[in-house]
C-alpha cells in the first residue's frame, strides 16, 4: 500500500529539513566522505571538461565544491524544485548557470554529467538512453547510488511513508547489464560503505 503525507509533494522544496539531517553526525561524515570521493576521481578521470551538466543540484551544496574544483569549466545546474534553484543561486558561483528544469527536457551536449543521489529516483532504462543522447562521444557521466544496507533500508521506508514513492534498490550489476543494453560502459568505483553508495561511470561503448 503506498502512504503518502501531505509534505510528501513539497518534500524536495523542503531542502532546509532536509539539509538538518546533515547535523546528525554519522550523516555529516558519510556525505564528506562520499562528496570527496566523488571530486576526486572525477577530477582524476575528466580533469578539464569544457561543459559539465549537473542533474538535480538541490541547493547547491555539492555544485559550489563542483565549482571550485573546475574553475574554467562551465556548469550548468539544474533541479525541479524552483525553491532549491532560488537558494542555490543565492550562492554566486560565477561559472555556474543554475535553472530549474527536468533532466529528462534538457538538450545539448555534455563533456560531464555529475549527479549525486539522484538517479536512484529516475527510470533506469529511460535516464541511460538520456544520458547517452547528452553526452560527447567521449564524455563521460558520474551518477551515485546507495545500495543495500540497515541505514539505506531505513531510509527506504521514510521515503515510501513521508514523499509516497517507492525506491527499488539499484545494484551495481543491475546499472552495467543496463548501461550496456543502451551501448553504454558502465564501471563501479564504491565510495562508503555504511550507506552503501558508489558512483557508476558511463561513457559510450
Ligand atoms: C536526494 S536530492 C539530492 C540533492 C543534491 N544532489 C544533494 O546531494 O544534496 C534529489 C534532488 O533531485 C531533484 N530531482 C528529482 N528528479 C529530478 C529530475 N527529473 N530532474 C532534475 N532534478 C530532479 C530533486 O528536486 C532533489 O533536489
Amino acid at each position: 500500500m503506498k502512504l503518502k503525507l501531505p509534505i510528501g509533494e513539497r518534500y524536495y522544496d523542503m531542502f532546509i529539513m532536509r539539509e538538518m539531517a546533515f547535523l546528525v553526525y554519522p550523516l555529516n561524515v558519510w556525505r564528506r566522505s562520499l562528496v570527496k570521493g566523488f571530486l576526486d576521481f572525477s577530477y582524476e578521470l575528466s580533469p578539464r571538461p569544457k561543459k559539465i551538466l549537473e542533474v538535480g543540484c538541490g541547493n547547491g551544496f555539492f555544485t559550489r565544491l563542483l565549482s571550485y574544483r573546475f574553475p574554467s569549466s562551465k556548469i550548468f545546474s539544474i533541479d525541479t524544485s524552483q525553491k532549491s534553484i532560488d537558494h542555490a543561486k543565492k550562492r554566486h558561483l560565477s561559472n555556474v548557470s543554475f535553472k530549474k528544469a527536468d533532466f529528462f527536457e534538457i538538450v545539448g551536449t555534455f563533456d560531464l554529467i555529475v549527479s549525486l543521489h539522484v538517479f536512484i529516483l529516475l527510470d533506469t532504462d529511460r535516464a541511460f538512453l538520456k544520458i547517452k543522447s547528452l553526452l560527447y562521444d567521449d564524455g563521460l557521466a558520474f551518477l551515485t547510488y546507495t545500495n543495500k544496507t540497515p541505514f539505506t533500508e531505513l531510509h527506504r521506508r521514510f521515503y515510501n511513508v513521508v514523499v509516497g514513492d517507492r525506491i527499488d534498490f539499484k545494484t551495481p550489476e543491475s546499472l552495467i547489464r543496463i548501461a550496456e543494453k543502451h551501448g553504454l560502459e558502465g564501471r563501479i568505483i564504491e565510495l562508503n560503505y555504511q550507506e552503501g553508495s558508489f558512483a557508476l561511470v558511463l561513457s559510450k561503448l
